[in-house]
């Protein structure tokens, strides 16, 4: 009986066949709405980046990089036509919480600080080198180097930020500093960044996901199909000859969904999630396919269930009722294939879960089903970006390179296994090539400041 009481609360994390089609129509439809207007849930944000690097980059680079939860700095060395001999410098500095949720000028104001410390510590405060800035948040870009953020995802809260232009906001902190002085050259979503670092070792590459603290793609759009940029002047070239036909889109298909269009598969624990998360309606597609939300989850299916006396003997502890205590890394940890029962006891007892072997199988049927169902949604979600680029070419098969960064891609037991089978069966004319990014995003940033000076 306890058997089919947790099958029956787990059921509705089980997508079959038709429903992943349908999530893969929906990512499409709200590309193809996103292209049109700015209106729409899913924003595709154009990035201004047009080229792919072709190995001829060289020089010094500095990178600055603000993902989900850390600011890393980095130094990067090209060398033309030797790709194997880039130099990487890097430093990596953690966003306190009351620093991502506090002001604007206190989050800036630290960046400025981390980014002089890492001047002062490679030696070279005097060198005014030009810098790439990732910035992994929804930025409205009218160039290269400038970019409004639209609003917060994640963790981030910080006030007076949203609605202004990030790149701006940076040079004032550094500005109020007074140290140094740099040369921003490009503002970088992370999944351009990693599509970028990807495409320096595969040239067929051209797309970028992260699966990590938050979800999102990145893909090479054809620049005629991008309506709401529409010059009709400006087709082709930019005035300095360079090839414009195609352009970079950050797709934030985290998004997907804030419009209703995934309520049938929401389950009632995802909207517990949403509810109690910093942003609440929003991103309703990465609440239910990143290293974020996904303990989460697993968190409100185990109070659920221990709530109906199905697990902990019924005993809800104060442990279980506290967010965040499930980690992606936990997940991972428990997932891991041939771990035994007693090992999964003693994470949980480490976690402060007390429970028997039977009280472990279910935790980690729990969080298989809610990772599984993660992997498939991304996989949904990419079958859709490749369909489109094949058919963009009017290509019958379609070869192709994902660069991919993010600790539950990377990490996670079974996650990218998944992704890649759903991604096969769901878009069975391309042939999806994933490439683990070496060195993360901020290598993309500054190979985009290469390629654009
Ligand atoms: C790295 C980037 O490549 O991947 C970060 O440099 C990005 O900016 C990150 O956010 C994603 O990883 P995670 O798992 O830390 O969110
Ligand atoms: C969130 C951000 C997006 C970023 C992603 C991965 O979805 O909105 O810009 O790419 O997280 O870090």
């Amino acid at each position: 009986a306890r058997r089919r009481q947790v099958d029956a609360a787990l059921a509705p994390f089980r997508l079959n066949h038709s429903q992943l089609q349908l999530v893969k129509a929906r990512m499409r439809a709200g590309l193809e709405a996103g292209l049109r207007s700015n209106q729409s849930a899913m924003k595709m944000l154009p990035s201004f980046v047009y080229q792919m690097p072709d190995g001829t980059e060289h020089g010094k680079y500095l990178a600055f990089d603000l993902g989900g939860t850390n600011f890393r700095a980095l130094l990067v060395k090209f060398k033309k036509g030797l790709q194997q001999n880039t130099r990487l410098y890097h430093k990596i500095y953690t966003i306190p919480l009351e620093i991502m949720q506090g002001t604007g000028e206190d989050l800036f104001d630290h960046l400025a600080e981390c980014i002089g410390d890492f001047l002062d510590y490679m030696g070279i405060k005097n060198a005014r080198l030009p810098a790439g800035f990732t910035f992994s948040f929804p930025c409205e870009q009218t160039s290269l180097n400038t970019g409004t953020l639209v609003n917060w995802t994640k963790g981030f809260k910080a006030t007076d930020c949203e609605g202004h232009d990030v790149v701006n906001l940076l040079r004032e902190a550094i500005k109020r500093r007074n140290e140094f002085d740099l040369d921003i050259v490009a503002l970088v979503n992370d999944t351009v960044g990693t599509m970028m670092s990807c495409a320096y070792e595969d040239p067929q590459c051209e797309i970028g996901l992260i699966a990590g603290t938050g979800s999102n793609v990145c893909y090479m759009e054809e620049v005629k199909n991008i309506v709401k940029i529409q010059d009709p002047d400006k087709k082709g070239e930019t005035e300095d000859g360079r090839n414009t036909e195609k352009m970079c889109i950050n797709i934030e298909w985290g998004g997907l969904g804030d419009d209703g269009s995934l309520d049938d598969i929401i389950t009632p624990y995802d909207t517990e999630v949403d509810q109690n998360s910093v942003h609440p309606g929003k991103q309703r597609f990465e609440k239910l396919t990143s290293g974020m939300y996904l303990g989460e989850v697993v968190r409100h299916v185990l109070l659920n269930l221990t709530r109906k006396g199905l697990l902990f003997r019924g005993h809800v502890s104060e442990t279980l009722k506290t967010p965040g205590i499930f980690e992606t890394k936990y997940l991972s940890q428990i997932e891991r294939d041939r771990l035994a029962l007693l090992q999964i006891r003693s994470i949980l007892q480490q976690l402060g879960l007390h429970g028997t072997c039977d009280d472990s199988i279910i935790v980690k049927e729990v969080c298989a089903e809610v990772s599984r169902r993660a992997a498939q949604l991304c996989g949904a979600g990419m079958a859709a970006v490749v369909d489109k680029i094949r058919e963009n070419r009017g290509l019958e098969r379609l070869n192709t390179t994902v660069g991919v960064d993010g600790a539950l891609y990377k990490l996670h037991p079974h996650f990218s296994i998944v992704l890649q089978e759903t991604t096969r069966v769901l878009a069975p004319q391309c042939h999806v090539t994933f490439l683990p990014s070496e060195e993360g995003s901020g290598k993309g940033a500054a190979l985009i400041t290469a390629v654009a000076i």
